[in-house]
């Protein structure tokens, strides 16, 4: 099967290096892609949002299947433009789909407050809210009044991540709020805003593969989205995760099955959305009982790095299989060892930060259980440089997360670029 992947992150250089793995992957096409995806397969110079040149791609090099990485694609609806592409007139003779679920589905991800609502009709756990905008503005002044501290305040729409923010008074609540519907200050994005109750616990994150029926739970992982040593600072994309998380034990993912992964999968069939792809969970572990922060429609960054390398079935395999509607033949096939990630990024992140400083150390990089996945780099005349905030990622596979986290920080050591910065304490709370 000839594959197309669409992304540019570490995420995809990881899915990349997983598809790749497998004899069912003929040629591997990426879309854009970055420097580490180019020692997997192909990459091509095609946006991830530019659906009709990805389509003319897959009509020119016979692809089987798509794969979207990022969310954006999936909000902006590219499974429902392949699925009408595909009807007028087939694309090749080999097309199996797309792995993503339909844009009415990605609301999930792309509006708070469908997720929200869905997992209210639903019964999912989740943080009490309620919902806001410019036509009952005054009546979202009084709520946030009379609501404990802290409080969450979350942009509707997609902000690239900086959409919550966690109010620790009033003043600053109410101020917020005013910034997000009167202001403008994430666009459209933020002229809805949830307020939500504040859950306390600590966070881990659940991929569910879905064919919209049947459903297989991926090793969970947990992401630190603080910049700073012992989770301090401004929140990131991700610099780092781990897998498995010790405290997600059998009872507790028992729970997660029955009372989130169950319900959602039934809401989805219930509420009749098309959904054939990863569902993310972010989840609140709240003294015992799972609650759902969110929902994505992907896999997580820099999550991917650690679970992708821990999955031992053939990812392709997994893929024909839910666009089949067989994941109920699947099992699950998971690497015992722990896998901890290092994302090594520009100084000066998540704020400014410069671009085009040489990377150095990668090639000479040949540690046993460790890989390095590119995210920010590009080749300029042939060299290595900086091109993001996260950098690369180093994932390290050991018997222990101290291990695995002791063996990634000392890969990390060995790569520099100017103002290059990492966390030394990824899984702290668990070695
Ligand atoms: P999101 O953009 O939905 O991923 O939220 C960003 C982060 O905000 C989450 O990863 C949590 O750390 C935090 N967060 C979101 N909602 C809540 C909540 N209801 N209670 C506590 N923390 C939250
Ligand atoms: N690591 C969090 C995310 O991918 O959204």
């Amino acid at each position: 099967m000839n594959i197309l992947l669409i992304g540019a992150g570490g995420r995809e250089h990881t899915l990349a290096w997983k598809l790749i793995q497998s004899p069912h992957c003929s040629k591997l096409f990426i879309a854009p892609g970055n420097p580490g995806t180019a020692q997997c397969g192909t990459n091509v110079p095609i946006g991830i949002n530019d659906f009709a040149a990805q389509e003319q791609l897959c009509r020119d090099e016979n692809i089987s299947i798509v794969f979207v990485g990022p969310e954006e694609p999936l909000v902006l609806g590219i499974h429902d433009y392949f699925a009408a592409a595909h009807s007028r007139t087939p694309i090749g003779t080999d097309w199996k789909g797309l792995i993503g679920p339909s844009k009415q589905a990605a609301a999930l991800e792309g509006s708070k407050a469908f997720a929200k609502m869905f997992m209210q009709r639903h019964g999912i756990p989740t943080a009490a809210y309620h919902e806001f905008d410019a036509s009952n503005y005054t009546m979202g002044m009084e709520y946030i009044q009379k609501q404990p501290l802290p409080i969450v305040l979350k942009a509707d729409g997609l902000a690239a991540g900086k959409g919550v923010v966690i109010c620790q008074n009033h003043v600053e609540a109410l101020a917020e709020f005013e910034l997000m519907i009167r202001q403008d200050k994430f666009g459209d994005a933020g002229r809805t805003v949830v307020v939500e109750e504040f859950l306390d616990g600590i966070e881990l994150s659940v991929f569910v593969l879905t064919d919209g029926k049947n459903y297989i739970i991926f090793p969970e992982a947990k992401d630190y989205k603080r910049i700073g040593d012992g989770d301090t600072g401004l929140n990131t994309g991700g610099m780092g995760a781990v897998s498995p998380v010790p405290f997600a034990d059998a009872i507790f993912m028992d729970k997660v099955r029955q009372q989130i992964v169950e319900p959602t999968i039934q809401g989805l069939q219930k509420d009749k959305l098309d959904y054939c792809g990863f569902i993310f969970i972010g989840l609140m572990n709240c003294q015992g009982n799972p609650m759902v922060i969110e929902y994505n429609c992907r896999l997580g960054d820099p999550e991917t790095e650690v679970v992708i390398p821990r999955i031992k079935n053939d990812l392709p395999e997994l893929m024909l299989a839910t666009l089949t509607g067989k994941l109920n033949e699947i099992k699950m096939d998971t690497d015992a060892r722990k896998a901890v990630t290092i994302m090594a990024v520009s100084g000066g992140y998540p704020g400014d930060y410069k671009k085009g400083f040489p990377v150095i150390g990668l090639d000479e990089l040949d540690i046993p259980d460790t890989i390095v996945f590119h995210a920010g780099t590009t080749l300029t005349d042939g060299r290595l440089m900086t091109n993001g905030g996260r950098v690369v990622a180093v994932t390290s596979l050991g018997d222990s997360i101290a291990e695995a986290a002791e063996q990634s920080l000392y890969a990390i050591e060995q790569v520099y670029f100017e103002d290059i910065y990492f966390r030394s304490d990824i899984g702290f709370e668990f070695r």
